[in-house]
Parts: structure tokens; C-alpha cells; sequence
């Protein structure tokens, strides 16, 4: 074998050895880079003769073409493996839904609002609701709360520098009641309805935030009488703690849009430390309440000769503690979500009173 045979049969062997992109660039280095070692032949040819040029300049050209050929060849079927060993390793499965599982969790007061819908539309209300920016007319005004009443100063309102077109000042609800006075102003009655919502006072302590949650309920019909009042929140808080030994008690109190007004108290019991609802051996202040004042009644320009009514405005993170069991309210806004994770519910777990509003 000549010197030029046994270096074209090395230059071959070694580029079909190329194991990956690398080495095969390694060995077109070697053999046709600047110093490779067919260039380093192609080079003699200069120093030639013509005779030997004739005869030697053929073959060394020729062995620089199959070189060429050969790396051209080799990177073709190195990249054919490539694409090969990815579509056999990087599946991807198109029927996977696009995340795992829900990341999130349905806060307690969504949920217990949730709750509350689901058990009140059972006895035919509807869900209503109103701006948590509201002007004094009707948060205060309207509800028989006049500019100078100390009811005003007691709720510590949190007021805008600007009023509205009418000239109203503009504030953040105190409560959820200016949505009784929306819904009298802007339907017919009868009217069955929940208003569940955001309110703001200034005032923060374990059992006070600025902001919190309140759940309004409002029924004007003819002949409504305190005895619906007390059997509607019977029912509800029966249905709500799902348990049938609670007991109300209403005591009378004063809400300047409510005459008789009653406060009214749920009973319960200490067991290891640990309040638990029902019976009637200690009492809790729950929610307040009253028959809706005709001074309001007419403000919304109804006759309240003709139409009478109850109302009661209760607060929902007061109810979401002692159902699911948290003793700091402050802890509902911090947006910790290691306290999400505990206490808040997967999102597919719809209340219903067929399947359990507390499942
Ligand atoms: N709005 C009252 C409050 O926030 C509660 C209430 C509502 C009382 C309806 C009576 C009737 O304290």
C-alpha cells in the first residue's frame, strides 16, 4: 500500500469513528485545516515536477474530495441520530392538562359567601348588590341618619376629599345596608335579597380590620312581622353551622333604620377550651336586626302603609371563624399562603345544600 493509500484508509477510518459532531469536527481539522494533513500534501505539489505533478496532482486532489465527502456523509448521519435520540426522549404528551393540578385555594369569606347565596336562594333571595365608594345619602341619610346623629361618629367613616355631582360626600361603606336602600329605590316589591360585600371602618385590633365583610338581608313584603325575621335567621344559621340545636335569642337594641330593632345572640357551649355552637348556656352577640323603619321605607319612596319589612346586616368573617375555626381575624388579610393552604377550600368544592354547604 502506498503512503498515500494508508493515509487516505486512516483519514476514513477515524472520520467513520466520529462519535459525536465534535470529534468529526476534530478530525476535518486534522486533516483539511490550515496544518491539516492534506492540505500539508496539497502544498508539495509546488515543489513538484510537472511529470510527477501530472501523475501525483490527481490523487491528491482526489483524496481531498473523498475526505470531504466522507466528513459531509458522517455529519449527515450524526444529525440524523441527534434528531432521533430527541424525538424518542423529549416526548411530549399533548393530552396532559397544562399544569398539574389548581394552585391556588377559595378564601374562607368567598367560600362563606358562596354558602350564604346557596342557603338563602333555598328560601327564595336573590344575591343584590351595591358600590363599596358610596355618597352619605345612602349609607347614613336615607337610613334615617341624619348629619348630626352620634350614629355617624361611631362608625368611624373613612371619607373622601371630594364629593359627588349632587354635592354628597363621598365615603367607603360603613355597611352593607346602603344596598337596602339601592334595591328599594330601584325594584318593585316584593323584595327577598342577601347583599354580601366589603365595608371599611377605621379600626384594627385581633377582632377589627379597616376592612371586612358584612352580609346584608332585606325582605319587604305585606304583613311581614318579627316572627318572619326570627324564623329566617333560625333557618339560616341551622343550615349555615349545619346543626339543629341553635338557639336565638333577640334582645332589644337600637339601629336608627330599624324600629323594633333587636340584637340577636346564638347560644353555645365550651368543650375543651373551644367554642361550640348550639344549646343555650352561654350566649354570643351575632347579628344585628330589625323591622326596617318606615321613615326608610318611605325615603325610598314606598308606602310604608303598604309595604313592611325586616332587615339584618351580620358580619361574615365573625361567621367563617366560628364555623371553620380561626381566632385571628387580621390573619384573613395578611394573604399568607401557608394560611390559605390550611384553611382555604379546593376550588371545585361548590357548596350545595344537597351536598353540604360547610363540604
Ligand atoms: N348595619 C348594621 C351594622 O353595620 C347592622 C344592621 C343591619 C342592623 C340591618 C339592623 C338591620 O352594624
Amino acid at each position: 500500500m502506498s503512503d498515500l493509500e494508508s493515509m487516505s484508509s486512516d483519514i476514513l477510518g477515524r472520520i467513520e469513528a466520529a462519535g459525536d459532531l465534535g470529534a468529526l469536527e476534530a478530525e476535518r481539522v486534522s486533516a483539511l485545516g490550515k496544518q491539516g494533513a492534506v492540505t500539508q500534501l496539497l502544498k508539495t505539489l509546488g515543489s513538484m515536477t510537472p511529470e510527477q505533478r501530472q501523475a501525483e496532482g490527481p490523487r491528491i486532489h482526489g483524496l481531498r474530495e473523498q475526505v470531504t465527502a466522507a466528513i459531509a456523509s458522517r455529519k449527515a448521519a450524526l444529525e440524523a441520530a441527534e434528531l432521533e435520540r430527541k424525538l424518542a426522549t423529549e416526548m411530549l404528551d399533548m393530552t396532559l392538562p397544562v399544569r398539574a393540578g389548581p394552585q391556588g385555594t377559595v378564601h374562607p369569606v368567598s367560600q362563606v359567601m358562596d354558602e350564604l347565596a346557596e342557603i338563602f336562594a333555598d328560601m327564595g333571595f336573590s344575591v343584590a348588590t351595591g358600590p363599596e365608594i358610596e355618597d352619605d345619602w345612602h349609607n347614613f341619610t336615607a337610613l334615617n341618619i341624619p348629619e348630626s346623629h352620634p350614629a355617624r361618629a361611631m362608625h368611624d367613616t373613612f371619607y373622601f376629599d371630594r364629593t359627588d355631582a349632587d354635592g354628597r360626600k363621598m365615603l367607603l361603606r360603613t355597611h352593607t345596608s346602603p344596598v337596602q336602600i339601592r334595591t328599594m329605590v330601584n325594584r318593585k316589591p316584593p323584595i327577598y335579597i342577601i347583599a354580601p360585600g366589603r365595608t371599611y371602618r377605621s379600626d384594627s385590633d385581633a377582632t377589627h380590620t379597616p376592612m371586612f365583610h358584612q352580609v346584608e338581608g332585606l325582605v319587604i313584603d305585606r304583613g311581614i312581622h318579627l316572627g318572619h325575621l326570627k324564623w329566617t335567621l333560625e333557618t339560616f344559621l341551622k343550615a349555615y353551622f349545619e346543626r339543629d340545636d341553635i338557639v336565638l335569642r333577640l334582645r332589644p337594641s337600637y339601629f336608627p333604620f330599624t324600629e323594633p330593632s333587636a340584637e340577636v345572640d346564638v347560644g353555645y357551649t365550651v368543650q375543651d377550651g373551644r367554642r361550640v355552637l348550639g344549646g343555650s348556656d352561654k350566649w354570643m352577640e351575632l347579628l344585628g336586626s330589625g323591622m326596617v323603619h318606615p321613615k326608610v321605607i318611605e325615603a325610598c319612596g314606598l308606602d310604608p302603609e303598604e309595604w313592611q319589612g325586616f332587615a339584618f346586616g351580620c358580619g361574615i368573617d365573625r361567621l367563617a371563624m366560628l364555623k371553620y375555626g380561626m381566632d385571628d381575624l387580621r390573619a384573613f388579610f395578611d394573604g399568607d399562603i401557608r394560611w390559605l393552604k390550611h384553611y382555604g377550600f379546593a376550588a371545585l368544592d361548590v357548596p350545595t345544600l344537597s351536598g353540604g354547604v360547610g363540604a
